[in-house]
């Protein structure tokens, strides 16, 4: 890809994806890399800028994660957020303390608008604030270039060498000005040229696949979400039937779900290629009988799925490629230490370890998820599919507590069906990240014209979210929700009872399982 590109050194920080999507929304390519990237690897992709992103560490603390002095030499701008600030200060001989009061939220910054970075930013305005140090002294040659009332070095910049500094969030929208800033860094002082756009990316892909390809054969497997559908339809219009997809219904999908993709993807669709649906419902089933652990269901979920897919390649022979819906997240991701495991997730682009091919395809491996649906769109994948909410890859196997059994899983699926019918109905689906009703183990008494039940209680759950890492339940209007109580109770044959989970996550998470 011939764009202009700003690489984001990662300290740590909590923000570092989020600083790589910022620039990219600036349409200039960034790609996010360990703190301890060499300095002839740096050279090797010859970035137009550099940020140094926030960590959780201080400069001085012992085995402090901190970059090489020559870094700041080698004549390209350097922008150091937060930890990163801090350590250009540390590194180039200022210095670095305990602040007196710490801040964290918005606080009022006072910049001084003559600097590059600052151009057109008002002089005065709010910015997210996060620290416990801050830079008590400058290196020689730089100037304060903004403060706040318990920061006096809030911004720091030496102008003639490229290399700025921000104690501040700019990457936080919290930070008014902060977009205006990122565009000042990448344009003015980087000198970047705004040509990362999704439809080159397609046309750039599609020719990068043909060659690598050539007359290959392709193996993918399709679960009907974005990524992998992205990725089949540029590998599609790459390659045409060269490519073979492999779309397994493990039984734990919405309801209609598995004709939906097989309408876009199979025989009948608009793309050309080997679809082949795979109806292994029953064998799921029959795996799942009895077992009420969570993580052993994932386990089951996640391996059945492999050897079904495995046995269908075998059917298929010998391929030159797999193709994967690997996303630039996933990938950041796995190059960093993993914190605790929470849940076991598994997604179908899981990696089988019988099937012959000779090397991985990932096209969508530099985007992240809101470039993959832009990508999309670009393709011409119908929109519903493209802002499809998430769906777990173990689908409602953990959105059914405890057993799993086709009967509920009928359940299960009526019930959501209802609940997303009425939630678009009354314009909440867009204003809510993730929607859907769970089987709840309970039940309980009730009373349905002059008989007693003893049926299952649905779970709603609706959440708003910008990352799936933390979540808020939505205050879905009551009315909407009574709505949907009547109707699955109504129509859905064995439950008897609807509750609204509230909790936001953390305490809990977003799946029930
Ligand atoms: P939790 O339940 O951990 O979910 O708060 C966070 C987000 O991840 C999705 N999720 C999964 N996605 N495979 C996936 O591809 C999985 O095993 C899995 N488990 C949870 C969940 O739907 C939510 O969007």
């Amino acid at each position: 890809m011939n764009s202009d590109m700003i690489i984001v050194l990662d300290f740590g920080g909590q923000y570092n994806q989020l600083i790589a999507r910022r620039v990219r929304e600036c349409n200039v390519y960034c790609e996010v890399h360990p703190y301890t990237m060499s300095l002839d690897e740096i050279k090797k992709l010859a970035p137009k800028g550099i940020i140094l992103t926030g960590g959780p560490n201080s400069v001085f603390a012992k085995d402090a994660a901190l970059c090489s002095k020559e870094l700041f030499e080698m004549g390209i701008p350097v922008l150091g957020i937060c930890y990163g600030a801090q350590t250009m200060a540390h590194v180039l001989g200022g210095e670095v303390a305990t602040a007196p009061v710490s801040e964290y939220g918005k606080t009022t910054v006072e910049v001084d608008t003559k600097c590059k970075l600052f151009k057109d930013v008002h002089g005065t305005s709010i910015c997210w604030m996060s620290h416990t140090d801050y830079i008590a002294h400058m290196p020689a040659a730089f100037k304060n270039t903004g403060r706040t009332e318990n920061c006096p070095v809030a911004a720091m910049a030496n102008e003639e060498n490229g290399l700025y500094a921000v104690q501040f969030h700019p990457e936080v929208l919290h930070t008014e000005e902060g977009t205006k800033m990122l565009q000042n860094f990448v344009y003015e002082i980087c000198k970047c040229e705004a040509t990362w756009k999704m439809d080159s990316f397609v046309d750039t892909a599609i020719e990068e696949l043909r060659a690598k390809i050539g007359d290959g054969k392709v193996l993918c497997a399709l679960s009907g979400g974005v990524d992998s559908s992205v990725a089949a339809v540029l590998l599609s219009k790459a390659v045409g039937e060269q490519l073979t997809c492999v779309f397994v219904d493990h039984g734990l999908l919405r309801k209609d779900e598995g004709d939906e993709v097989e309408a876009v993807f199979g025989p009948t669709g608009p793309y050309k290629l080997n679809f082949i649906r795979v109806n292994a419902q029953e064998r799921f089933y029959e795996k799942l009988k009895g077992v009420t652990e969570p993580e052993a269901k994932r386990k089951i979920i996640g391996e059945e799925f492999i050897r079904v897919f495995e046995e269908e390649a075998k059917k298929i022979g010998k391929v030159d490629f797999l193709g994967q819906g690997t996303i630039y997240p996933d990938v950041i991701e796995s190059g960093l230490g993993k914190s605790a495991t929470i849940k076991s997730h598994h997604n179908v682009g899981g990696l089988p370890d019988h099937v012959d091919f000779k090397e991985i395809v990932e096209p969508l491996r530099m985007l992240f998820k809101d470039e993959v649906r832009a990508a999309g769109i670009q393709l011409g994948i119908p929109e519903n599919l493209v802002y499809r909410q998430p769906f777990p890859g173990p689908g409602l196997g953990i959105r059914i507590i405890g057993e799993v059994t086709a009967e509920k899983v009928r359940m299960v699926q009526d019930a959501d069906a209802i609940f997303r019918e009425e939630v678009a109905r009354a314009g909440w689906g867009k204003k809510i990240n993730q929607y859907y009703a769970a089987l709840t183990n309970m039940r309980s008494v009730g009373v349905m014209g002059d008989g007693r039940t003893y049926d299952y209680a649905v779970a709603l759950r609706a959440v708003t979210t910008t990352d799936f890492m933390t979540a808020e339940a939505a205050p879905l209007p009551f009315e909407l929700l009574s709505k949907v109580t009547d109707r699955i109770v109504n129509e859905v044959k064995g439950v008897n009872r609807v509750l609204y989970d509230c909790t936001s996550k953390p305490p809990a998470t977003i799946e029930l399982e």
